[in-house]
């Protein structure tokens, strides 16, 4: 293959290309006129107009220039007549690498539904919509690494496949080599694991932390960032069964760091995406602004993208404490007006009606919400002393809630009293057995120390405005959905 010249490089700074003679590769977006093709490389939202002449490229050739095909023209890069585009490449050559066929090829160069295209997600990546998405993808991923190793953070890979459950609400994947249909039994009759490949019981990762904890007892500061499975039944617009998980631990941070650093890199985050992908993020606010034209005021965003984004990267996240946010929601309109689907009590969960209440209509800004009743957190949040006014015992955990997503940070300080932490994991029935190694991390050269999960793609979902997580992740799997 000749060089190619990347039409991001050309559209970015074109004086010092005027009368050279290039190649560039890429999909057709449309085809005008038999003589005009906006060319699109997946660089940038750019596309660079290529003008052919009828009468020196062949027929069969132009006739192949159809929608998504992917072609390659060389020739002579001049400033363009047309409004629209600074400069053009009039081709003496094009070649066709790649027809897609019309009469058969399932996009269209209309609007195609977003469910419609989550069935073509071997194709969507090319639409304007997804490859935004999918480039801003890639640029907090890269602010992720760029933030944790400008301040000093370890990377750290914790493993895919372990016997134990961090969050304990038993909604693993399991890993296993047995024959399902007829595995080996123990003489009581139950499945023997003793057989398995690693010879006990073994599932899919759904967190990194308690193997972070190992890490940062000992470099001090370090993150994760894979992959995490969770095999719960919700087929929401938030929810994954394999989704990648951002989680920072830190040695002598208490929950205030820890909710310091959690705002700190929500808004670097933002701000990295703000600062690099503006036509990226200028397109997908003008596509939420058509789909909401034809709806009622009331159900319009109150912003558009962003001036969201810019919104919560110049102000402080509002902090405040579940028994707080108790008495907020249950003094509130809706709670009194019977308008909640969930009740609100001291000691239940909040339900994401509850946070949006909290953060859309209260705060109107991002929220954290700290010190949890004990009774509805994990086993290794860190017990809080008795506080006046708090009806039960209470965790220092903290969940950072964001407009139109909801949670999108799960913390806390991690319980580090040997003491404490086994009389925690024997009420909630979490078997020392399996955890030994947790335990001694306690016991020998321990410390105070915190942490947080940020679920990368809500993330993503709030930087992008995309309203489905299915539609930030390439391939998303969710009940019954496993294909590509
Ligand atoms: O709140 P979670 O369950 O916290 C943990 O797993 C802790 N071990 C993290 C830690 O302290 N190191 O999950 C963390 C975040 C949530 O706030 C949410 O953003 C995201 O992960 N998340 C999901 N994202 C997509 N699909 C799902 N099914 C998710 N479950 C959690
Ligand atoms: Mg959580």
């Amino acid at each position: 293959m000749s060089k190619r010249t990347e039409i991001q490089t050309i559209l970015e700074d074109f004086k010092p290309r005027v009368g050279q003679e290039l190649t560039v590769m890429g999909w057709v977006r449309a085809f005008r006129s038999n003589r005009f093709i906006a060319l699109n490389d997946g660089t940038s939202m750019g596309t660079l107009q290529v003008v052919v002449d009828f009468e020196q490229i062949p027929e069969d050739v132009l006739k192949q220039v159809s929608f998504h095909a992917c072609i390659k023209a060389t020739g002579k890069l001049v400033e363009s007549q047309g409004a629209g585009q600074d400069v053009e490449l009039l081709a003496d050559t094009v070649e066709i690498l790649g027809a897609a066929n019309p009469e058969e090829y399932p996009m269209q160069p209309k609007a195609q539904s977003l469910e419609f295209l989550r069935e073509k997600a071997h194709f969507r990546m090319r639409t304007n919509t997804f490859s935004a998405v999918f480039r801003i993808r890639h640029g907090i991923a890269y602010a992720v690494h760029k933030y944790f190793n400008d301040n000093g953070y370890f990377y750290m890979h914790t493993p895919i496949i372990t016997g134990s459950d961090a969050e304990g609400a038993g909604e693993m994947f399991r890993v296993t080599n047995l024959d399902v249909s007829n595995p080996p039994r123990t003489e009581e009759g139950e499945v023997n694991f003793k057989e398995d490949f690693f010879e006990k019981p073994t599932n899919l990762t759904v967190s990194g932390q308690l193997q972070a904890e190992i890490g940062a007892l000992a470099l001090g500061k370090v993150y994760t960032f894979g992959p995490t499975f969770r095999a719960e039944n919700s087929n929401t617009s938030r929810h994954l069964a394999e989704f990648w998980m951002i989680e920072p631990e830190v040695a002598f941070y208490d929950i205030f760091d820890n909710m310091d650093l959690a705002e700190d890199f929500c808004k670097y985050l933002i701000n990295h995406i703000l600062e690099n992908y503006s036509a990226e993020l200028e397109f997908l606010d003008q596509r939420i602004q058509n789909l909401e034209k034809n709806m009622p005021k009331n159900e319009r965003r109150a912003m558009g993208l962003i001036e969201t984004l810019r919104f919560v990267v110049d102000n402080d996240f509002e902090r405040i404490t579940y028994t707080d946010a108790v008495n907020i929601l249950r003094n509130s309109k809706p709670y009194k007006k019977g308008k909640f689907e969930y009740d609100v009590k001291w000691g239940k969960d909040l339900q994401a009606e509850h946070e949006r209440y909290l953060v859309e209509k209260k705060f109107q800004k991002p929220v954290i919400v700290r010190d949890y009743p004990a009774s509805i957190k994990a086993f290794y949040m860190r017990m809080n002393d008795e506080q006046e006014g708090v009806p039960g015992k209470t965790v220092a955990a903290m969940d950072v809630l964001f407009p139109g997503i909801g949670e999108v940070i799960g913390g806390s300080q991690r319980e580090e009293r040997l003491d404490v932490l086994k009389a925690r994991m024997a009420d909630m029935n979490v078997h020392e057995e399996e955890l030994w190694w947790y335990l001694e991390l306690r016991k020998f050269g321990g410390a105070p120390h915190a942490g947080f999960g940020l679920g990368f793609e809500r993330m993503v979902q709030f930087i992008t405005g995309m309203g489905n997580i299915r539609d930030v992740i390439a391939f998303p799997r969710t009940p019954g959905n496993a294909e590509f």
